[in-house]
């Protein structure tokens, strides 16, 4: 399982990618508002720092399958890395078989079941986000549906790739890789958490502990 960032905040994305753990960032209209500056801004700023895939959402507010077509193209068109994100409608499934027939790249978000996985797969999604963190909060099994999809995908052989969005802590990063994800988009809070361990902490302490009582400073 890769991992992509799921931020819209540069310095986090920066931290992140000079660690050399993301090949790829996600955004939605709520990360983006968080930092209250112009969406193509933003966007070209974060393509500069990673190069991977970039997933920038068609605008809130656009409902109807030409608005998607339209605002997907112009997204498309500020950097070759752009993925466009589409909620899964039946207008967003109307605008990912426009956009996919184009070569555009298309990213299926707020996936709540596995058939409608299926259905923006088979729409031509190059990637579906399944929210689990958002069925866990509503007391259903989020690890559960990543791991039907991963089933479903693999029976019928659908390269439609799935990215584990809505990753809340790093108990959620694990399970998402062994039920078979392809990517997880994970906040920067979680990354560090993930790169912590006591005892890791502690083996440092002693190491220098023990190198200084011989060798001193
Ligand atoms: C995915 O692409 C979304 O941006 C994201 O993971 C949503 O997460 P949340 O449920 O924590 O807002």
């Amino acid at each position: 399982m890769k991992f992509f960032i799921d931020t819209a905040k540069v310095e986090d994305i920066k931290k992140a990618n000079d660690m050399g753990i993301i090949c790829g960032v996600t955004t939605n209209p709520s990360l983006i508002a968080k930092e209250g500056r112009d969406f193509n801004e933003v966007i070209k700023e974060i393509a500069s720092i990673v190069d991977g895939p970039i997933s920038g959402e068609v605008k809130a507010t656009t409902t109807d399958a030409e608005g998607m077509i339209k605002e997907g193209r112009e997204i498309a068109a500020i950097h070759p890395n752009m993925v466009v994100k589409i909620p899964m409608t039946v207008e967003g499934l109307k605008a990912v078989k426009v956009l996919s027939a184009e070569g555009i790249k298309t990213n299926v978000t707020l996936i709540f079941s596995a058939n409608q996985a299926l259905l923006a797969a088979r729409a031509g999604a190059t990637y579906v986000s399944p929210f689990l963190g958002r069925l866990d909060d509503i007391s259903t099994d989020g690890v559960e549906l990543i791991e039907t999809i991963a089933e479903m995908f693999a029976v019928a052989d659908i390269p439609t790739e799935i990215i584990a969005a809505s990753v809340r802590h790093p108990m959620h990063v694990t399970q998402c890789a062994l039920a078979g994800a392809d990517i997880a988009t994970v906040p920067y809070a979680v990354l560090e958490k993930m790169t912590q361990h006591p005892l890791t902490d502690a083996g440092i302490e002693k190491f220098q502990k023990d190198y200084i009582a011989v060798f001193g400073e």
